[in-house]
């Protein structure tokens, strides 16, 4: 397709303000191709439910038999410019033409530092310079951050938060600690690592510290700053000051993954600053490139001290997942995207309060901006709204032990939050309905 012919696809579909199923769903061509996949793929993949995407554009994606889909998971917090934003694939395309590797890690990249150039621009570390390692995917990001703060203090021992996600790489499944089935038959895990409540003002210090481990051999608290797969939840006013404390009266380092929360899905670039402190080590991946794979482990400067060699990677901030990030910067700033999300979801978070005094079904209603997690009574519920929602042609996602979560691109409109809410009460009484 030309350019021109693009931008004509885009926008049709972008136009789009809710879903037009055109079969059942799973329709015949979906079908097909689950049952390819079942032969040949990894059967570790945890689909969540038979939908099987084509193309994509904004908030709206459209499956292989042609029916349209309003997402509201952006595929997993990731497209956060929306699907295929011109712009975006523009600098792909641009960056695809010129070149499309040179290991950064060997040679010099400009893209690359452009990419860090913005990071220490927006790093939440006040006035603070930061550097950052660039990497695939969100948990190489936190593998680099485990091994950045072994080294920068000299310390092994790392707390994690009870209900986290990190990732699947081992050091990132040793901190993650949401669903024994992540760890189950991997053993033996990373030692030195030791976990916490996410949100509790004692236990760390009243029985991790005092029992399992001295503050002073611990390297860092790595935190998810509002917690995602865990179930979309917000930390409890005062607790990362809290944290913070702990941290500068022992020594130990604050890492704050934001591969989820960041780069504006709260309102803000990253979740931490609506939380008033400032930690020393920033993890991204997902939103930063809109799609292609980058992650990134920001720390302050004067904590980058690791010698020459200790730590690379062959692909990691490709010239073409850079190009996206750059691009994604832009049209964050130019389309004021942080504004849009605080604006869009608070109409998606009143319309959502406003309808639980309808549906007992909903229990709770919390998050920011499009940071959105749904309390119902189990998983099974969660679950069977997931499901039914996409059988109406809405995406949504399940997440902790109850809850769903609502996370759309962050040029998410009005009108189709509107329209999400309006298919959402359908969901909902469906599901109250027991059908
Ligand atoms: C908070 C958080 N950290 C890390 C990861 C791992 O990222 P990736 O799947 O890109 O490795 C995820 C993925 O969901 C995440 O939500």
């Amino acid at each position: 397709m030309r350019a021109g012919e693009s931008r004509l696809a885009y926008d049709g579909l972008a136009a789009f303000v809710g879903p037009k199923l055109i079969t059942e769903v799973p329709g015949p061509e979906a079908l097909a191709w689950i049952e390819r996949d079942r032969k040949v793929t990894s059967p570790s993949l945890p689909r969540a439910y038979p939908f099987v995407p084509k193309r994509g554009a904004g908030s709206i994606v459209e499956d292989v038999d042609g029916n349209i889909f309003l997402d509201l998971n952006a595929g997993i917090a990731v497209t956060s410019t929306g699907h295929c934003h011109p712009r975006v694939v523009d600098a792909i395309d641009r960056q695809a033409a010129e070149l499309l590797h040179y290991s950064a890690s060997d040679f010099y990249l400009p893209v690359y530092a452009e990419v860090c150039e913005r990071l220490d621009q927006v790093a939440p570390f006040g006035d603070r310079p930061a550097r950052s390692f660039l990497t695939n995917s969100g948990t190489e990001a936190v593998e680099a951050a485990i091994k950045l703060a072994r080294f920068a203090t000299g310390r092994q021992y790392l707390i994690g938060m009870y209900k986290s996600f990190h990732g699947r790489s081992m050091g990132s499944v040793t901190l993650t600690a949401s669903k024994a089935k992540y760890r189950t038959n991997f053993g033996p895990m990373l030692p030195s690592v030791y976990h916490t409540f996410y949100g509790d003002f004692d236990y760390l210090d009243e029985v991790v510290f005092k029992r399992l481990v001295s503050p002073t051999e611990v390297a860092a608290i790595v935190v998810e700053s509002w917690l995602g797969e865990g179930g979309y939840v917000l930390p409890p006013d005062g607790w990362f000051t809290y944290l913070r404390e702990l941290c500068d009266l022992h020594g130990i380092l604050l890492v704050c993954d934001e591969v989820q929360s960041g780069m504006g899905r709260s309102g803000k670039m990253w979740a931490i600053e609506h939380e008033g402190v400032e930690p020393d080590v920033l993890i991204s991946g997902k939103g930063i490139a809109s799609g292609l794979p980058l992650g990134a482990m920001i720390a302050r400067e004067d904590l980058m001290v690791w010698d020459l060699g200790s730590h690379g990677s062959t692909y990691g901030g490709s010239p073409l997942s850079c190009a996206a990030a750059l691009a994604t910067f832009d049209v964050i700033r130019d389309e004021d995207l942080l504004g849009n999300a605080e604006r869009v979801g608070s109409v998606l978070l009143d319309g959502l309060r406003e309808m639980k005094t309808r549906h007992p079904l909903i229990r709770e209603v919390r998050g920011k901006a499009m940071w959105i997690g749904l309390g119902f009574a189990d998983h099974q519920v969660a679950e069977a709204i997931e499901h039914v929602a996409f059988r109406r042609g809405m995406l949504m996602l399940s997440c902790g032990d109850d809850a769903v979560r609502i996370s759309p691109p962050l040029v998410f409109r009005e009108d189709q939050a509107r329209e999400a809410l309006r298919i959402f009460e359908e969901v909902v009484a469906e599901v109250e309905a027991g059908t």
